[in-house]
């Protein structure tokens, strides 16, 4: 069983993959930590802490960044993508649970000092936390089992720029400082997120269900899936980029992989492109290629439990 600390802006993606990754036996959870970036770190702990309660799971919530290193967050954060609350308008409750009080960097620091070697950080929002933990105790890089993130759009467009994907040029120096840091990170950018789409029969069929949970995801996706036919006319569905990072801290198989050295575009037109440098250290596994029925249908398995 892996252990896990999952790096979360929940958005609607997110409150997928943290359903998945819940569900999923080969991780341990150990803590989700908040970032802003869909939404406000507040809304996003918030979310957080809603989703936990709707699956009745106890896992701890340490919240995180409420802005970049350097710039301030962009107006309206995704949520034309994400609905108001970031979870496609669908929140009915506020949870009652509260996030710990350590900060999300802190908590980082703690356990993988604790469990050197161990922890595995599954990271799908903007990479702020991360970036403020290795520049608190820049040990903890050697100490970190595997990151493995969200973001980027290497050899494809990006989605929020035509060069950049929305969690790199969210924060584009953290992105560039994690990037560069040597540690042993595994990159699932648009290049097969985009590749991994949720067919729009699958609400349908979530409906059917009595599930609590899956009427629910049902309503949010529903949100979702509207944005993308808007965006990706005769799309047919959403993409699964936040589920399938954390599919590949599950197996490792669903994706090929190349070993590139990957810098972040932080000025100009193109800030936040991700960009290979074959020849530079470190190195990072930018995923190229995905078995995307076999992974859907891995996800939509353990998803609605
Ligand atoms: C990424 O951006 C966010 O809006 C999603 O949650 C996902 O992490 C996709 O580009
Ligand atoms: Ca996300």
């Amino acid at each position: 069983m892996k252990k896990v600390i999952f790096d979360v802006d929940t958005g609607i993606d997110d409150a997928l993959a943290m359903a998945y990754a819940l569900n999923s036996p080969e991780l341990q959870v150990l803590g989700f930590t908040t970032c802003f970036g869909n939404v406000s770190v507040e809304e996003a702990t918030r979310n957080t802490l809603a989703i936990l309660e709707l699956m009745e799971k106890s896992v701890p919530v340490y919240a995180g960044a409420a802005k970049p290193l350097v710039r301030e967050p962009r107006e309206g954060y995704a949520k034309r993508v994400h609905g108001e609350d970031g979870l496609g308008n669908v929140l009915d409750f506020n949870p009652t649970t509260k996030a710990e009080v350590m900060s999300a960097a802190d908590f980082i620091i703690e356990q993988v000092k604790k469990l050197p070697h161990e922890i595995t950080i599954i990271a799908v929002g903007p990479l702020t936390n991360l970036m403020l933990a290795i520049q608190k105790e820049p040990e903890i890089k050697s100490l970190i089992k595997e990151v493995v993130i969200m973001g980027g759009a290497v050899y494809v467009p990006g989605n929020k720029t035509p060069y950049a994907e929305a969690n790199i040029i969210t924060d584009p120096e953290a992105a560039e400082i994690v990037l560069s840091s040597g540690m042993p990170i595994t990159l699932v950018g648009l290049d097969v997120t985009l590749q991994t789409l949720l067919p729009k029969s699958t609400l349908g069929k979530w409906r059917e269900t009595n599930s609590v949970v899956a009427q629910f995801f049902a309503n949010m996706t529903e949100f979702y899936m509207d944005f993308y036919e808007s965006n990706y006319p005769g799309i047919g569905g959403c993409g699964l980029h936040d589920p399938l990072a954390v599919g590949v801290a599950i197996d490792s198989s669903f994706v090929e992989t190349k070993t590139v050295n990957v810098r972040v575009i932080t000025e100009g037109e193109e800030v936040g492109k991700t960009v290979p440098n074959l020849e530079v250290e470190p190195k990072v596994q930018v995923c190229t290629e995905v078995d995307a029925d076999r992974f859907v249908q891995h996800f939509l398995e353990r998803v609605i439990k």
